[in-house]
């Protein structure tokens, strides 16, 4: 039996299997691939337990110009929420669509579905990474910028899921990282360990100006992501990593600024720079839908291995 290509992680998947990905999306974008409906017949169900604007819609047109269709749910309108197990669920799924994506806070649900599914799982977002993003921000950055190798991007403000997936990209891509966050919210040093042993050149410090200085691109997240507590001691200690023009004169002077939305002005960056002339959170945001597809197209079979 052939593997399932499951979309769980960027350290689950080879750096080339993952750059034939973003090879892919890229010529979608510029309509050299994916024409004629190659996936007509096809079915992609996607589990939402947190909300989504991007994700869910770029998934749903992404799968629909592919030729395909998607059914959306929620864990309250499914039996999971009175209790069916998600094993269970991924076995009758199985049986119904040809991939799952999934949207959860705990990535061992996310697991649990991919062990007991026989179709491709796809890691929507969990408080832990969120993957399909990072496929988009590497399509943007390769897009304005050339080759993402050997450069150098900024990451300032919380250690979040974001954080830990740009690392984990920093080791598949071959550039330097640079993370700033204040010492409360940093991400646990031993969740940089795989990326750093697959020889990442990451950097952490508690200064954001240290971080940015000279970067090809400066990135950042909200604050307060779904499901976080303590929303008022986050912005306290997040309020000196605001991304503003400041900042951005530290970097390139061509430098981009990249950000996964939704965002908040004058909370994690200034509003002169989410509507400047660095900001390239629109070509970001359109990107998810070229990347949905290349990953969709990969975990179908659609594409070689
Ligand atoms: N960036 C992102 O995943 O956005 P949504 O939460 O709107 O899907
Ligand atoms: N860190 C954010 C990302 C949203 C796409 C969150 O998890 O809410």
């Amino acid at each position: 039996m052939t593997e399932v290509r499951h979309f769980l992680d960027l350290d689950r998947i080879p750096g080339d299997v993952l750059r034939r990905i973003l090879d892919l999306a890229a010529a979608c974008k510029r309509g050299e691939a994916l024409g004629g409906a190659p996936l007509a017949g096809r079915s992609l169900a996607m589990i939402f337990e947190k909300p989504s604007t991007r994700t869910r819609v770029s998934f749903e047109v992404a799968i629909a110009q592919l030729g395909g269709s998607a059914v959306v749910l929620t864990p309250t309108e499914m039996q999971i929420g009175r209790g069916e197990t998600i094993a269970d669920t991924a076995r009758v799924l199985s049986r119904y669509v040809h991939a799952v994506m999934m949207r959860t806070n705990d990535p061992e649900k996310l697991a649990e579905l991919a062990r007991h599914a026989t179709i491709p799982v796809i890691n929507g977002l969990t408080d832990r990474s969120h993957p399909c993003q990072l496929m988009a921000d590497v399509m943007t950055f390769e897009e304005l910028k050339g080759p993402i190798a050997g450069r150098t991007v900024a990451w300032t403000g919380d250690g979040n899921n974001m954080t830990l997936t740009w690392a984990q990209a920093a080791a598949r891509f071959g550039f330097a990282l640079r993370i700033a966050s204040p010492p409360e919210l940093a991400l646990p040093e031993d969740e940089l360990a795989w990326a750093r042993e697959e020889g990442a050149n990451i950097f952490t410090t508690t200064n954001p100006a240290e971080a940015a200085e000279g970067a090809d691109c400066v990135v950042t997240d909200t604050w307060v992501s779904m499901g976080d507590a303590q929303a008022e001691r986050r912005q306290r200690l997040l309020d000196p990593y605001r991304v503003d023009e400041a900042l951005m004169r530290r970097a390139e002077d061509d430098a981009i600024f990249l950000h996964c939305l939704p965002a908040h002005r004058e909370e994690e960056v200034s509003t002169g720079v989410m509507d400047g002339p660095q900001s390239a959170v629109w070509d970001e945001a359109e990107n998810r839908l070229h990347a949905q597809k290349a990953i969709l197209a990969w975990c179908m079979g659609a594409v070689p291995a």
